[in-house]
């Protein structure tokens, strides 16, 4: 929570608020403005439920005060009339609100059969972004030349045209995260073991902030993403450059492995200045001696690399949890070498 509020807004990629201290969230998905009018609602209902409820208190405590010391409250039994209306009144209203509830939660439930398939996994602290659509890499801000990306470029990305419908089919690896878009004002968790399916239309270009909105450890407050609505015809060429993961015959063996370490989400867990975060950092990593949990000893070489990426928990160093994802059937070798030659170049 801390790192977010020292972020400044527009680095997070927030979108332009009004200037109104009541204004709402910009309505960017179909389902936006159906709820904002449901919440609308049930604010007004409450405050004149309050002003009513308070308001008659305060009549009665003055009309029925205590005149003197002889003055004594007369025996009160019931109203059947009375208790009548003010049950019924309310719970008239509240199957109104069910009713309105339950048909907008209907729509968020029912994606249209033509809606784009997107595919969104989460695992601690990182979400990554899919399209089966565009076989490549989870899509980033500025993947293409990752290693000269700001920081906060380097956030998942999510593109998805504008006006046209969108699925999204997300999983956790983990623990339970929740994917929440502010904007689109659609959330949904993300469990592990199942799918959760979320759908929208966007209604509105711009970039809009996504959430982890479930505390799932230290670094939940940095579980970020972006939605990007661009315009339909853009859409196709957006994601196939954002996903693009073949090697530019210009590029180095170790630069483009350091664009598959950025583009695979693995800084989330990894560095290559020393500091140890959820992994072992990568610097002076390549043919250093570790100690697995076993006890036993293992040199960090080509081998090594490669099982750990494909069987992350087969050969654990001694004191880092069991946490990272597989990605047997995620790279092809040349991607695999490509890794290994960054790694090497971390000395
Ligand atoms: Cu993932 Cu909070």
């Amino acid at each position: 929570v801390t790192a977010s509020l020292l972020i400044p807004p527009e680095k997070l990629g927030t979108p332009e608020m009004s200037d109104s201290p009541w204004a709402l969230l910009p309505t960017a998905s179909n389902h936006a403005q159906a709820l904002d009018d449901l919440y609308l609602f049930i604010t007004l209902l409450c405050a004149i439920s309050m002003v009513l409820v308070i308001g008659a208190m305060v009549y009665f405590m003055f009309k029925y005060r205590q005149r003197g010391p002889n003055d004594k409250t007369d025996p009160i039994t019931h109203n059947g009339r009375l208790e009548f209306i003010w049950s019924a009144i309310p719970a008239v209203f509240l199957v109104v609100i069910f009713v309105w509830g339950e048909l907008d939660f209907m729509k968020l439930s029912a994606p249209p059969s033509d809606a784009i398939d997107i595919r969104i996994t989460g695992q601690k602290w990182l979400w990554t972004i899919e399209y089966p659509a565009h076989p490549g890499g989870p899509s980033l801000t500025c993947p293409r030349n990752a290693a000269e990306c700001p920081a906060e470029e380097k956030t998942p990305t999510l593109i998805v045209p504008l006006g046209k419908p969108v699925q999204l089919t997300m999983t956790s690896v983990d623990v339970l995260h929740s994917f929440y878009i502010p904007a689109f004002r659609t959330k949904k968790d993300v469990v592990p073991g199942r799918y959760a399916t979320m759908w929208f239309t966007p209604i509105k270009e711009g970039e809009f902030p996504i959430f982890c909105t479930e505390y799932c450890g230290d670094e939940h407050s940095s579980m970020l993403a972006k939605a990007i609505v661009v315009p339909p015809e853009q859409y196709e060429a957006r994601v196939a450059a954002a996903t693009k993961l073949e090697r530019e015959t210009t590029e180095t063996m170790a630069a483009y492995g350091q664009r598959i370490f950025t583009v695979m989400g693995c800084p989330a867990c990894h560095t290559t200045d020393g500091t140890v975060k959820v992994g072992p950092s990568f610097k002076g990593l390549w043919g250093k001696q570790e100690t697995l949990a076993d006890g036993s000893r293992v040199e960090i070489e080509d081998n090594y690399i490669r099982e750990s990426l494909m069987e992350p928990n087969a050969k654990l160093v001694q004191g880092f949890p069991p946490q990272m994802p597989t990605f047997q059937g995620k790279l092809n070798e040349e991607q695999v070498t490509a890794l290994i030659e960054f790694i090497k170049a971390q000395q």
